[in-house]
Formats: structure tokens, sequence, C-alpha cells
């Protein structure tokens, strides 16, 4: 009843599953689903109810109900009737609004809302830490604790399908705890207005099968040698300082500043979930942000030749 539901809200809202709160991947979305169905269903019942009472108050005789008939009828359906629908709303929407609880040998990824990008910092327990960006992946049915915060202004971090929003403030770390129930590739948003490109800062969130997950991590955390096979490339990339704010795991390249470039190659978009991660995408991107993502912090090379754009972007699409 509730997949039939969920798939004719879907219908009617035109909404895409990959982004959206009808069509649920996680537990807490689940419950929140399960919570608006019953409330919209219970809204449905009441409102036809209240609809049938009219109808027939319309159409009887003047007088047809007593003084006291008319008291009785406003104490039941105006007091006692809410009452109790209200209290077992209330029993039933408890439980859903507890947070998940957290052990702590809980897979913990910390994210940094950024002007207008996310920093992602995986931090699996007794393991060095593994810095990414804009990407998310999450092990399905492990328990995962979000670190959530900001750099600069406040955003809100929002998978739709896997769990509520919660704000990304500076100074200030939010808890975020979720658990994937299926695998497959969802996307998350900004949902607090941060600044002229607020409704340009998405990212992919990835659920795999544990083992996968496992491989994928292990395989990310070794030092790759930065594609060294592009010579030109990597030389463009040192020459033109892109070093001076974006990291690549195996490289002398490890400035904190903008989205850390490791493994760039199998990133599924390009300026955090605005662009397709071609090379000509890529290397239109880096001489002019700005054209794609107005107010970005980093600076225009307008002035870069285009020919060692493509060598930069053919070197970071060949990031392992
Ligand atoms: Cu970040 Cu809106």
């Amino acid at each position: 009843m509730r997949r039939l539901a969920a798939t004719s809200l879907l219908a009617v809202a035109g909404c895409n599953a990959h982004q959206s709160a009808l069509a649920p991947f996680g537990e807490e979305a689940d419950d929140t689903l399960t919570l608006t169905i019953v409330l919209a269903i219970g809204a449905l019942i009441l409102a036809s109810g209240v609809a049938v009472l009219a109808w027939r108050a319309a159409r009887s005789p003047k007088g047809a109900i007593s003084h006291e008939g008319g008291m009785k009828l406003v104490l039941w359906l105006g007091a006692v009737g809410p009452a109790v629908i209200l209290t077992v709303l209330l029993l039933f929407a408890l439980p859903a609004m507890r947070p998940m609880s957290a052990a702590p040998g809980d897979l913990r990824i910390r994210v940094e809302g950024e002007q207008f990008w996310w920093r992602v910092r995986y931090d699996p327990a007794g393991e060095a830490p593994l810095t990414a960006a804009n990407e998310i992946r999450v092990p399905v049915g492990r328990t995962v604790v979000f670190d959530l915060t900001a750099t600069d202004v406040i955003h809100s971090f929002w998978i739709p399908g896997l769990a509520g929003k919660m704000d990304m403030i500076p100074g200030r770390t939010n808890r975020l705890v979720v658990r994937a129930r299926k695998a497959g590739i969802y996307r998350g948003v900004c949902t607090e207005f941060c600044g002229l490109s607020h409704a340009l800062m998405a990212f992919d969130v990835i659920a795999m099968e544990p083992a996968a997950f496992d491989a994928w991590l292990a395989d990310a955390r070794r030092a790759s040698d930065g594609n060294e096979a592009d010579a030109g490339g990597a030389a463009a990339f040192a020459a033109h300082g892109c070093g001076a704010c974006h990291a690549i795991r195996g490289t002398a390249h490890d400035a904190r500043i903008g989205p850390d470039l490791s493994r760039f190659g199998e990133r599924r978009t390009l300026g955090a979930g605005i662009l397709q991660p071609t090379i000509e995408n890529t290397a239109a991107f880096i001489r002019d942000p700005h054209r794609f993502k107005p107010g970005a912090r980093m600076p225009a090379y307008k002035s870069m030749a285009p020919a060692d754009a493509e060598a930069i972007a053919r070197y970071l699409k060949g990031l392992p």
C-alpha cells in the first residue's frame, strides 16, 4: 500500500527518484514518508467527513437539530475528536522523531559547507581519514554519523531520500545519524540560502554494498601517482599554481583551500553537482568558473591558453 501511495505521489509531483523524499533509500526518510502518507490519508478522510456533514446540514430543514444536539456535536467533533486524533498522532510520531543512535565504532563522515561546494572527510574508526569533495559514498546497512559544519556562512545539508535536513553552522558541529537501506545513486542539495550560487551546490550520494564500499575506501586511500603518465598536464597544473588551492593525493600538491581533486576521474559531476565532468567542461570551468558558478571563490584564469586549460582538464580526468 505504501509503495503504491508513494508511486502515485511521485507521479503527482513529477519528481525524480534520484532526489526525492517520496522515494526514500534510508531509514529516517522511510519513517518520514510513512508519517506523510498517514497524515495525507487521515486528512482526506476527515475532510470527506466534514464535507458529508456540511452537505447533509445544508439539505436538512431548519431546526432539524435541537440546540442541545448542536452543542453535543460541537463538543464531540470540535473538542473530543481533535484531542483524540492529536494524541494518537503524537504517539505515532514520537518514535519517528527520536534520532538514530550511533556507536563509537560507526563510520563518521565530516562534511563542511563551503561557498559553494562540499568538503568531505571520511573518518573510519581506527583508520586514517580520507579527504574528498562534492560526492559522498555510504555503505548500505551500516550506521553513518555525519558531522556537519560550515566554513563561511550557514548552509543546510539535505539528502531527501536518506534523512531530514540539518543546518551547517560555522563554529558548530551538528550531528546527523543515518542508515541507507538500498544501494544506488542519489542526490543531495543545500537548502539554506548561502549566497549567489546557493542553488548551484549539490552532490551525489552513492550508497554502496558494504564490501564494495570497503574496497573503494581502501583503493581511494592508496596514494595515486597523480597521473604522472600525463607529464604535460601535470606540468601545466603545477605551472599555473593550481596546487596553491587544491590537493591531489600522492603528489606535492596538498593545499586545503579549494576542493580536493584526488580521484577526480571517478567523479560523476563537476562544480558540485552542476556540470558533466567532461574535458571540455572542465577546461571551460578552469578558465571562467563564474560563468557557471557566480560568486565562487576560485579566481578566473581567462588569460590561460585554452590548450593549457585542456591539458590540465585531461590530467585531472586521468587521475585514478
Ligand atoms: Cu550552501 Cu545554500
